[in-house]
């Protein structure tokens, strides 16, 4: 990681990259700390950094290049989303006003309402109608910055439609410019065709479904709604075996309405990331702070669903824990599609500081994404994807509600917004 005051000389060799002098920007820090932060330059060839160093002191550019003078902006990394449910057929507002009205989420789950009314939705869409929904999320989470996504299938529950949703969410990164990793959650709900038979469903999602989706080049990794109202650790345990076994990287939607310990379970099948968490324990945090994982922190659906019990914050930060904010962008708990929204619902919600809220959809959102290439961190040798933002303070990502700050958006060297 470079801190933009030391310069990082990188050969910049004399091959044919089109090489751009982004001059002085002011790059905001891992853990960032309000102050003063001397200005950068950067340049990029081709779709990389190579060179970061204090302003002025860049190698001088050659015909053919260009240079931008960003004019002491204020520069992150490009924001990383690093769970998502986009691709869904419809939305769920009547069931917002029921919940609003008394009923709970589960109680409108166990009354065949919740996920399964979006399965019917998802099924009944055609690839190109759930293409255009997904679009305009997708299109709301860019203006913002956005340049890596992660897309959770789900709401399919059988082969034919989880395929379709994750054949949409690869062709959304093909449309615009974002990273897009697909996740296979098969094991998201029970499908109405299955009530009463949990393991023969749990059984097809790792033996027929997860292996003819990884065939056809569908799934980055794989998750798990691991929950009363989803499946519990014995089904979830054979998901993660099945990835696990097929080099899939896994993660899991654990302790968000009770405490099961599937954060425990995943830890020991090193997932990349366990997602909400609401109802985690020392002894889950533990688990995770020794597999190395990324607690994944969405504070849009604890919001949307009135929930009172916090995630445990002050543990995960004493055990050293990264942190990570996504927005869930789902039709049922969370229907956000501004990750700055989360950073500030994630600051007065959960008590996160500004810096942990940078970080949380930076470099800890990558390391929950686990695509290779998106670091979520500006240095030398990393894809040059970052934002230019319109804002005196870095606070102000965390502080405004809805106002659009992004100046620019620069996805593997080239402007994109
Ligand atoms: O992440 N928790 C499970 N899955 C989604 C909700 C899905 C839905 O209600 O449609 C979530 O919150
Ligand atoms: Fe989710």
């Amino acid at each position: 990681m470079s801190s933009g005051q030391t310069p990082c000389v990188n050969a910049l060799d004399a091959g044919s990259a089109r090489r751009v002098l982004w001059k002085n920007l002011r790059l905001v820090p891992p853990g960032w700390q309000a102050g003063p932060v001397p200005a950068s330059d950067m340049v990029t060839e081709g779709r990389r950094i190579a060179w970061i160093g204090t302003a002025g002191q860049a190698p001088a550019p050659v015909a053919g290049d260009a240079t931008h003078d960003l004019q002491g902006a204020w520069v992150t990394p490009g924001l990383i989303d690093c769970h998502t449910h986009l691709v869904h057929g419809g939305q769920r507002a009547d069931e917002f006003a029921l919940r609003l009205a008394g009923a709970s989420y589960e109680d409108i789950a166990r009354q065949g309402g919740g996920i399964v009314s979006s399965v019917r939705a998802t099924r009944a869409a055609d690839e190109d109608a759930l293409f255009e929904q997904a679009l305009v999320r997708l299109d709301a989470l860019r203006a913002e910055g956005v340049t890596a996504i992660e897309i959770k299938s789900g709401y399919g529950l059988d082969l034919a439609t989880e395929r379709k949703m994750l054949r949409v969410a690869r062709r959304l990164g093909q449309a615009r410019p974002v990273t897009v990793r697909t996740t296979f959650l098969g094991a998201h709900a029970l499908p109405p065709e299955y009530a009463g038979r949990a393991d023969d469903y749990i059984a097809r999602v790792c033996d027929v479904m997860l292996p003819a989706l990884q065939d056809e080049g569908l799934v980055d990794a794989v998750d798990v709604f691991c929950e009363g109202i989803g499946f519990n650790l014995a089904q979830s345990e054979r998901v993660l075996q099945a990835a696990t076994q097929r080099g899939l990287p896994v993660k899991m939607h654990a302790e968000q309405l009770s405490l099961l310990g599937g954060t425990a379970l995943a830890a020991r099948y090193g997932a990349l990331s366990a997602d909400h968490l609401e109802w985690l324990d020392e002894a889950g945090v533990l688990a995770m702070r020794q597999a190395g994982m990324v607690a994944v922190l969405l504070p849009g659906a604890y919001y949307f669903l009135r929930d009172t019990h916090l995630p445990p914050i002050g543990l995960l930060r004493r055990h050293g824990v990264p942190m990570a904010l996504a927005t869930d962008c789902n039709p049922g708990t969370s229907p956000a599609t501004s990750l700055l929204l989360m950073m500030n619902m994630a600051c007065t919600l959960f008590k996160l500081t500004v810096a942990e809220a940078l970080d949380g959809v930076t470099r800890h959102a990558a390391d929950a994404l686990g695509a290779p290439d998106v670091t979520g961190r500006l240095a030398v040798g990393h894809l040059a994807d970052f934002v230019v933002w319109d804002v005196d303070s870095p606070a102000e990502l965390a502080y405004w509600m809805g106002l659009p700050r992004c100046r620019r958006v620069v996805r593997h060297g080239e402007i994109v917004g």
